[in-house]
C-alpha cells in the first residue's frame, strides 16, 4: 500500500492543486456575483433602483415653455419647432425646479447650430445643411438667423 501511495505521489498532487483551483474558484464566485444575480436572467435586479435613484436631469420642453412662453411662441413658428429646448440648451432640469440656483449661460451658436448643420454626405440630402466656414464666413450664426426660428427674415 505504502509503495503503491508514493508510486502515484505525484498525481495526488496534481489532482490536490486542481481541487484546490476549483475551490478558490467557486469561493471568488461566490464573493463576487452580486446578490440576487439570475433572478430575472442575466440581469442584477438592484440595477433597477440604483437607476432609478438616479436625479432626472432633462425638464422636458412643457415645464420650459410654462416660464418662457415667449421663446415656446417664435420657436413654435419655425422649422425648429419640434426640437425640445434642451437639445439646445442642454439639461436643465435644476434650473426649470429652481431658476434662481443655475442661470444656464446661452449657447454659442458656432458650436451648437454646426452640430446639426454641419454639411455632411451621411446626412439626409432634405436636411438643411451648409459649410459653415464658408457660409457664415465668420460671422455668428445668429448674426443673421435667430435660434428659435431661424428662417431668414423670420
Ligand atoms: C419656474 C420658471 C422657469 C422654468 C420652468 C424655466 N425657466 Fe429658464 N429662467 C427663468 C428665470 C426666472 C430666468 C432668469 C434667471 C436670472 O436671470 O436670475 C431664466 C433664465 C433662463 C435662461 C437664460 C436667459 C438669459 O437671458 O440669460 C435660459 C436660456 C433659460 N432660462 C432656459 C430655460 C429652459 C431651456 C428651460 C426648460 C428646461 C427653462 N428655462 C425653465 C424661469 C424658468
Ligand atoms: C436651435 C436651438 C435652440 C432651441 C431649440 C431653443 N433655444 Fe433658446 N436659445 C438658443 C440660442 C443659441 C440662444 C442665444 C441667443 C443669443 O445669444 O442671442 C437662446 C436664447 C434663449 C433665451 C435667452 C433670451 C433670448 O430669447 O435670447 C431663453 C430664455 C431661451 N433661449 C429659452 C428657450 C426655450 C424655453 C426653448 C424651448 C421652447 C428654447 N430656448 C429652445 C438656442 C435654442
Ligand atoms: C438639435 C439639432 C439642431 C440644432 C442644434 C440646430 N438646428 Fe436648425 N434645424 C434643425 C432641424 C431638425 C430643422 C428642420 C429641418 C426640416 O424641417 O427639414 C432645422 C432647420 C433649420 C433651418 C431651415 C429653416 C427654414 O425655414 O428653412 C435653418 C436656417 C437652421 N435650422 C439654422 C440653425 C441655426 C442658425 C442654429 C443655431 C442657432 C440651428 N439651426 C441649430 C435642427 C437643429
Ligand atoms: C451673413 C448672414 C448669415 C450668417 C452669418 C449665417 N447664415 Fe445661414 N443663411 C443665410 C441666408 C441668407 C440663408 C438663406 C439662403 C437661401 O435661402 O438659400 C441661410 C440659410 C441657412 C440654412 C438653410 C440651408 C438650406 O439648404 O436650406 C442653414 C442650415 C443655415 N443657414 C445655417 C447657418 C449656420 C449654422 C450658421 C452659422 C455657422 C449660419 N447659417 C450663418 C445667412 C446667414
Amino acid at each position: 500500500m505504502k509503495d503503491f501511495l508514493r508510486s502515484i505521489e505525484h498525481l495526488l498532487r496534481v489532482v490536490l492543486l486542481l481541487a484546490l483551483g476549483v475551490i478558490g474558484f467557486l469561493v471568488v464566485r461566490r464573493m463576487v456575483i452580486p446578490a440576487e444575480f439570475g433572478k430575472y436572467g442575466h440581469f442584477r435586479p438592484a440595477a433597477l433602483d440604483e437607476i432609478r435613484a438616479h436625479p432626472v436631469k432633462f425638464a422636458g420642453r412643457q415645464a420650459c415653455e410654462a416660464c418662457h412662453s415667449d421663446q415656446a411662441d417664435v420657436k413654435s413658428k419655425g422649422k425648429h419647432a419640434n426640437l425640445g429646448c434642451e437639445a439646445c440648451h442642454g439639461a436643465l432640469a435644476r434650473h426649470a425646479e429652481d431658476p434662481g440656483s443655475l442661470v444656464p449661460k446661452l449657447p454659442d451658436t458656432a458650436v451648437l447650430c454646426a452640430r446639426c448643420h454641419e454639411a455632411n454626405q451621411a446626412k439626409p440630402k432634405s436636411f438643411p445643411q451648409v459649410k459653415t466656414a464658408e457660409h457664415s464666413s465668420g460671422l455668428a450664426c445668429n448674426t443673421c438667423h435667430k435660434p428659435h426660428d431661424p428662417r431668414i427674415g423670420g
